[in-house]
């Protein structure tokens, strides 16, 4: 490979969601271009426009957002920067957890409100009808059955394309699928971070599509078998555990979140390093404790 040619996210093969949507599996969360505690605007809003177009350049073709990043500013941006989009550009918004202040969200997934928000994020991102629309969380004040049946009724209204959900168990998914068909699932998990194992491999045997949130850790974890690796593949440890998410299994789609175009490029770049098999052995049986139990 010449030291010029650039990687794109093609290099990380492609997943088709919902049987209709084929995308690159290294996509981009969208929540670190707003202000801090995603809350209002960015800092430098033309860097956060930037980023956006600069990983539609790479060939993402898959960006995840929600109505409460901002509020209401990252898909805005979205659409500033991307609109009219590019054909195969598939955008995966959420609804049901709201951000009434900096760091702080509360619960509302009642089926009024689901159809407010999605309405709020047609418009903003200027659509007809939302690609893959996530229930951001159960609401434990809401039945979860009713939050999906309202997501399940939107679909059949055309507003929504497919179904998904995002921090759930097992049994909700499965209890999400009687209802509506569930296309892919997005839990917090990372090299450094892997309760949702099993959920992994639960998606991975129903091709439903695993979007690990905060794949980087958020880029507080730096453990030194992440660190050895990188050295030996003259890579980044952010490279390297974005390269262990890929390999992990075939249904995970990378989300990683930045608001700089340099980290962008960085994390790009892992779509085209293909770990050993022994590297990977070797980082899959480091035994991390669960994020919940440290400290
Ligand atoms: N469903 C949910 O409940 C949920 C929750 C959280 C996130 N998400 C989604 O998942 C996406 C990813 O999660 P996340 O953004 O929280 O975490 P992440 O992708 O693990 O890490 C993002 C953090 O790492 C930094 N970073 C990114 N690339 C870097 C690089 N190459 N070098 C150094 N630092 C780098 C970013 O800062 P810079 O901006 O400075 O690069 C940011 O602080 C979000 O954007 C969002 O779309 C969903």
């Amino acid at each position: 490979m010449s030291e010029t040619q650039v990687i794109t996210a093609a290099a990380a093969g492609t997943f088709t969601i919902g049987g209709d949507l084929t995308v690159n599996r290294l996509g981009y969360g969208a929540m670190r271009i707003t202000g801090t505690g995603i809350w209002g605007p960015p800092a430098d809003k033309a860097a956060a426009l930037a980023t956006l177009r600069r990983a539609v350049e790479l060939g993402v073709n898959l960006i995840d957002t929600a109505d409460s990043y901002g509020p209401a500013v990252s898909e805005e941006l979205i659409a500033e920067a991307l609109y009219p989009y590019p054909a195969g550009l598939v955008i995966a918004t959420k609804g049901g957890w709201e951000r009434v202040g900096p760091g702080q969200w509360t619960h509302n997934a009642s089926p009024k409100h689901l159809a407010q928000a999605l309405e709020g994020s047609l418009k903003r991102l200027r659509l007809d009808r939302i690609d893959i629309y996530q229930l951001h969380i159960p609401d434990p004040a809401v039945s979860f059955e009713a939050s999906v049946g309202a997501l399940a009724q939107l679909r059949e209204q055309g507003k929504i394309r497919h179904v998904a959900l995002s921090n759930v168990t097992r049994e909700h998914i499965e209890r999400a699928r009687k209802i509506v068909p569930i296309v892919s699932v997005q839990n917090r998990y990372s090299f450094a971070d892997r309760e949702s194992d099993f959920i992994v491999d639960y998606c991975e045997q129903n091709s439903i599509a695993f979007m690990p949130w905060a794949p980087l850790g958020q880029a507080k974890e730096a453990h030194d078998a992440i660190q050895k690796a990188a050295r030996n593949l003259k890579s980044t440890p952010l490279q390297v555990a974005l390269a262990w998410l890929l390999k992990r299994s075939k249904g995970i789609l990378p989300i990683p979140g930045t608001s700089s175009v340099a980290h962008l490029e960085e994390n790009i770049a892992a779509a085209g390093l293909e770990l050993p098999e022994a590297a990977f052995e070797e980082l899959s049986s480091v035994n991390i404790p669960p994020a919940s139990l440290r400290g």
